[in-house]
């Protein structure tokens, strides 16, 4: 089974939590695709939903696929939230945001009273960081903050280069910052957190409840 199918099997056995009823969040990238597309065919087949997009091309997916929407502030509760990864460690971190959305996408996973992260086996790790961490910051203090990742000992790009940066759904952009293997994820975390300037950053600390890994014809919750 090839990386596709992988990604397929872990949608799919996430899929298989919701329940009629729920409102789910739906994730963002090519996993949490095939995510969108399976729960959409259990719609299709009678089961009553709701979903929490985290992108906008999240939304028009599930559209597509037939999937109620409703917007985070319309609802009061979010059941389970199932996304991709583009790292996880054996603690259940993750580094998230390599499609760009993960302003919304932790939003929503920390809203949720479950969050299911869905990945292939290329994406677990032993220690986070060979994927670079995308920090979105408000254009307004990109140069600033950029000079602080430099400073953490970050190598830093603007996604998209200067002369398109990449925009985000909240109108920001991202710096992708190099930190090589990062020692200890929640001291990074918590100094990310204090930057002015930093909307959110891809480290996801302490929000996975699950993780589910797509290896060859199978795929398992990790321990
Ligand atoms: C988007 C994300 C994605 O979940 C992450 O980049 C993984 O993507 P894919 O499932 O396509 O490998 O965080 O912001």
């Amino acid at each position: 089974m090839g990386v596709e199918g992988e990604k397929r099997l872990a949608a799919a056995r996430a899929v298989d939590l919701v329940d009629a009823g729920m409102t789910v969040g739906l994730g963002t990238g090519s996993t949490a695709a095939h995510a969108i597309r399976l729960l959409g065919r259990r719609v299709r087949e009678g089961l009553a939903v709701r979903g929490v997009p985290t992108s906008e091309a999240s939304a028009a997916l599930a559209r597509t696929e037939g999937i109620p929407l409703a917007g985070l502030n319309e609802v009061e509760r979010v059941h389970l939230a199932i996304d991709g990864a583009d790292e996880v460690d054996p603690q259940k971190r993750c580094i998230k945001g390599g499609g760009g959305a993960l302003l919304r996408e932790k939003i929503v996973a920390s809203a949720a009273d479950r969050f299911v992260v869905v990945v292939d086996s290329g994406k677990t790790v032993a220690r986070l960081g060979a994927f670079a961490l995308p920090v979105e910051v408000v254009p307004f203090a990109r140069e600033q903050v950029r000079r602080r990742m430099l400073a953490l000992g970050a190598s830093v790009d603007l996604r998209g280069g200067a002369g398109r940066p990449f925009v985000t759904d909240e109108g920001n952009s991202i710096l992708d910052c190099s930190f090589g293997a990062i020692a200890d994820a929640s001291a990074l975390a918590a100094r990310l957190d204090a930057v002015p300037g930093i909307v959110e950053h891809g480290l996801f600390i302490d929000i996975a409840d699950d993780v589910i890994v797509g290896r060859g014809n199978s795929a398992r919750f990790m321990e």
